[in-house]
């Protein structure tokens, strides 16, 4: 069976003509007849790329979010109130506040805008796990991911209080992954977890080291420069055939990434469409 991935939302646009970018991410996976949505976006451009690249989200049943994060998750209200009520996986902590504080003193709330109840009102029925399980044919959520790697410290700006004193553990990051013929296929969000923390759980939970594609936010723009060398470093065993990193991964890092491993690198914008 193949599964199509389609970049729905994210920051910058691709050959498209029409389509609009958002700081944001969300991936639709098609297969025959059915299809996931993986994020939804901040919610200004969800429904209006679908439409431009013929996609119908009223046929959606299922929605799986990567983590609580409002550029992931604001396109729900938007998506529930026009294609109707949607089963949406994630981790419970995907409600909590959070927040990034600023060495400036300035916070900015970064949490999912819509309180629970609200979203229910418009036919969310939450299903959450921090178990990896199947929540679709052949697609899988990785659960919480366990953080092994000592170089993977994260973004350090970003906190569960508003005043900045309790970093957020991103407990409910969460990837997608696709067992394919040709090796895994891993979908991130933001991949707070650590990119490599992620792969390697990965490969741990189903049993196969071989990753043929990897699609979405890395979050490396983020972190420390020391992160991503050693991130480079560390992704060279893994041999990925597609190396599709978007969103929070950032101009520089993605540059550094294009330069590193030129034939695998891809840029996934709106638009970016694979079948796999
Ligand atoms: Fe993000
Ligand atoms: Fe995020």
């Amino acid at each position: 069976m193949n599964y199509r991935i389609t970049i729905l939302c994210e920051n910058s646009v691709g050959s498209i003509s029409g389509t609009l970018g958002e700081h944001g991410f969300s991936a639709l996976v098609e297969w025959e007849n059915s299809s996931l949505l993986f994020d939804t976006g901040q919610g200004f451009t969800l429904l209006h790329n679908a439409q431009r690249m013929n996609k119908n989200l009223h046929q959606l049943q299922d929605v799986a979010l990567s983590h609580g994060h409002y550029d992931h998750t604001g396109g729900l209200l938007p998506l529930l109130r026009t294609c109707g009520g949607k089963r949406i996986f994630g981790h419970a902590d995907i409600l909590l506040p959070r927040y990034r504080y600023k060495d400036t003193g300035e916070n900015i709330s970064l949490g999912l805008p819509y309180p629970k109840e609200y979203l229910e009102g418009h036919g969310a029925v939450f299903d959450f796990s921090n178990q990896y399980r199947e929540i679709c044919k052949g697609i899988y959520m990785t659960g919480q991911v366990p953080r092994n790697t000592d170089f993977e410290t994260g973004d350090s700006g970003l906190f569960l209080d508003v005043s900045g004193t309790v970093r957020d553990p991103f407990n409910d990051d969460q990837s997608l992954i696709i067992p394919t013929e040709k090796g895994l296929v891993i979908l991130l969000g933001c991949c707070h977890s650590g990119l490599i923390n992620t792969l390697e759980y990965a490969a741990l939970l189903t049993g196969c080291s071989d990753i043929y594609a990897v699609i979405g936010g890395t979050h490396l723009g983020y972190c420390t420069g020391q992160q991503l060398d050693q991130t480079v470093s560390a992704l060279r065993k893994w041999k990925i055939t597609k190396l599709a990193a978007s969103h929070c991964t950032g101009f520089n890092a993605a540059a550094r990434l294009k330069q590193e491993f030129p034939a695998a690198f891809q840029s996934a914008h709106v638009g970016y469409s694979i079948v796999v």
